[in-house]
């Protein structure tokens, strides 16, 4: 047995139950679930949480749209969530979700404890307010000026509401980045938060007072507890903090919360501050991984929707199988880094690396052993080079496989398994035994073939075992290993087998037709939603009157020059020239048009907007672009000749 090697705490975030998980969460838990498996596996003691975030005013007004309460809209949700992670065979060791009483008393707790150290106080908040979503944005969170959920014009608005000292623990942040480098990494990502904290930490709103769909605050029942610090929590309650000490002491701190890099800021920050105020250790590492993407933009609930590609893990699970899918996600994305996610992509690495690779390697194998040697597993008795290489890359990839994974590389980890896969399958076409069976003086040999090629297999199906243990079984299955339980230890090891009785099963991973599942893919998608043709009336903002539209001075401009807003990297500054005036109008449209390629449009422009500073620069107008429904589009002349002016 492998011997015991202390705990290992990990963590993925709590998923809103806002609607049904797509491909994009599905990649997290995925790989949360390969590490807290391998880990086990390499003998630690394994906790592994999962669960979900359910309060706070979306999830309030998804369900007032239902008709339904919030705790049903959550409960109907969760449920999902709870069957596709059962589907996926998740080995999550607890699932917390956060109206749960354990959690609702012990964040409770925390908050009197922040409160009793003197970290909370009361204020006013400040911030621009959308009546209709009835929710505080921050400038820096405005789309075009309006609010970001609807579109709608925000206005300047106060309320009382409570505040945590977070900028008291500036100070103790700096430095736990600077003198905790593994804390966070990548070093980009630490500096990013190192300058984010220098540039000055405001206190944290941490109640809200007009939806109550949340955690009371438990000094001032007319304030529920701000989402993040709700959910931040998360991660000690679920450990019985801190009326079950046996269970926290045990895995308190986490060694690492895994989390999507757009939260990786509440978790570095927000969260840190947190327990140095309550006076608890921090968690060891907090790991940002980066998203996938449909067509350059994130994998979410609205884009899915618009897409060709299948983004629902159950219909892919169903039609492709749990390893099929897992293997995928985990060898086709760099960790840290966003990767585009296509059906196209998928099938094809489901085609070539495991129909192809695995799949290919197990039935010759398995046939061979059949067919040359009676069923059963030869002993080894002769050896050259050949056999030498094959038997060093097999007995040297759990090693690689380990460096690789403290890394969090799960990619590197698959391609270090698939050194071996492929070797082996070079070993078959180089060794060629169905030459060798034609001559009988060459049966030992056949038969060193044989055992090493079992050999082989045998090692591949303990390090995949922690990616995709199913396939793991059944290739130990037909090997006749069916019995013995999987160990670690016996991947660094050659020369294990004799005698097992081997047995052919199903293709592990059957043939794909790519274009047959592509045309099958899309048709699904279109059963769902529609036709793309059909006329679906699009979602607008509020109908106007022809006299708030004749307010409107449009003129014709022609953009002189443009570039980057030097502090906001969504926005552009653009030189406008209009008759005999230049004016400056700055636009939130970085993320589709490089400034390079605007000079010289000539463009239409609302003239007589009132002028205003964006981070800090003036805007005088507003360049008119269109949501295309799939990015916002430059509106121009039929004169725009596209050419720079000169
Ligand atoms: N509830 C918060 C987390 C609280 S943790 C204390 C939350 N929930 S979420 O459902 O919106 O997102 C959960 C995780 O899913 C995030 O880490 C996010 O990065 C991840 N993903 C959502 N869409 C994704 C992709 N398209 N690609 C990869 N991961 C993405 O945030």
């Amino acid at each position: 047995m492998t011997e015991k090697k202390g705990t290992y705490y990990i963590t993925t975030p709590i998923y809103y139950p806002s609607s049904n998980l797509h491909i994009g969460h599905t990649y997290c838990t995925v790989m949360a679930d390969a590490m807290a498996r391998f880990k086990r596996l390499a003998g630690y003691d394994v906790r592994f949480l999962t669960g979900t975030d359910e309060h706070g005013q979306k999830i309030q007004t998804l369900a007032d749209a239902k008709g339904v309460t919030p705790q049903a809209y959550v409960d109907e949700v969760v449920d999902g969530i709870k069957k596709l992670w059962a589907t996926m065979e998740i080995s999550y060791d607890d699932f917390i979700r956060t109206t749960e009483d354990r959690h609702i008393k012990r964040v409770q707790n925390i908050f009197k404890k922040m409160y009793e150290k003197g970290d909370i106080y009361k204020g006013e908040y400040e911030g621009l307010y959308c009546t209709p979503c009835e929710s505080f944005w921050t400038e820096s969170q405005l789309v075009n000026g309006c609010c970001p959920d609807c579109g709608r014009p925000v206005q300047p608005a106060k309320e009382e509401a409570y505040f945590f000292k977070l900028s008291k623990y500036a100070d103790r942040l700096l430095d736990l980045f600077e003198n905790n480098p593994e804390f966070l990494q990548p070093d980009s990502r630490r500096n990013e938060m190192i300058a984010f904290v220098k540039q000055g930490l405001e206190d944290l709103c941490i109640s809200r007072s007009t939806f109550d769909w949340g955690i009371p605050v438990p000094i001032d029942e007319k304030h529920v507890i701000y989402v993040w610090l709700d959910a931040l929590s998360n991660y000690i309650t679920a450990l019985g903090f801190e009326d079950d000490r046996e269970l926290y002491d045990k895995y308190w701190p986490a060694n690492v919360h895994l989390v999507g890099k757009e939260i990786v800021r509440f978790h570095t920050i927000i969260w840190p501050a947190m327990l140095m105020s309550i006076e608890e250790p921090l968690p060891k590492q907090v790991l940002g991984h980066g998203w996938l993407l449909l067509g350059g933009e994130k994998v979410s609930k609205s884009k899915a929707a618009k897409g060709k590609d299948v983004v629902d893990p159950v219909v892919l699970i169903e039609r492709y199988g749990i390893d099929a899918l897992k293997y995928f996600l985990l060898r086709e994305y760099t960790f840290g880094q966003d990767g585009v996610f296509t059906n196209e992509v998928m099938l094809k690495r489901m085609n070539y690396d495991l129909a192809n690779d695995l799949g290919n390697l197990v039935s010759r194998t398995v046939s061979m052993i059949e067919k040359y040697c009676g069923g059963n597993v030869p002993a080894s008795t002769t050896e050259d080079d050949i056999d030498r290489d094959l038997k060093a890359i097999a007995t040297g990839a759990a090693a690689k496989v380990e460096a690789q994974m403290d890394k969090f590389a799960f990619n590197m980890a698959l391609e270090e398994i698939w050194t071996v896969v492929r070797r082996a399958n070079k070993y078959i076409d180089e060794k060629a035994p169905w030459i060798l069976a034609k001559d009988e003086e060459k049966k030992a040999e056949l038969d060193t073939v044989m055992h090493n090629l079992a050999e082989a297999l045998r090692i591949v199906s303990i390090l995949i075992y922690p990616f995709m243990h199913t396939t793991s079984r059944e290739i130990r299955k037909q090997m006749g290993l069916w019995f013995a339980d999987v160990v670690w230890e016996d991947a660094f090891t050659f020369d294990m087998m004799y005698g097992e009785q081997v047995k052919k099963g199903n293709a592990i991973f059957p043939r794909l037709d790519i274009e047959k599942e592509l045309a099958e893919l899309t048709a699904l998608v279109e059963a769902k939603e529609g036709p793309k043709e059909e006329n679906i009336p699009l979602e607008l903002k509020p109908e106007i009157v022809y006299e708030d539209f004749d307010k409107i001075d449009l003129r014709v401009g022609t953009i002189m020059k443009a570039e980057k807003h030097p502090k906001a990297d969504k926005l552009l500054v653009f030189q406008v020239k209009m008759g005999t005036e230049t004016r400056q109008i700055v636009s939130g449209v970085a993320e589709h048009y490089k400034p390079e390629e605007m000079a010289g449009k000539k463009v239409i422009v609302v003239a007589n907007l009132k002028p205003r500073a964006l981070r800090g620069m003036e805007s005088k107008g507003m360049i008119l672009f269109a949501d295309n429904g799939e990015k916002l589009e430059i509106v121009t002349t039929e004169a725009e000749d596209g050419n720079a002016v000169s």
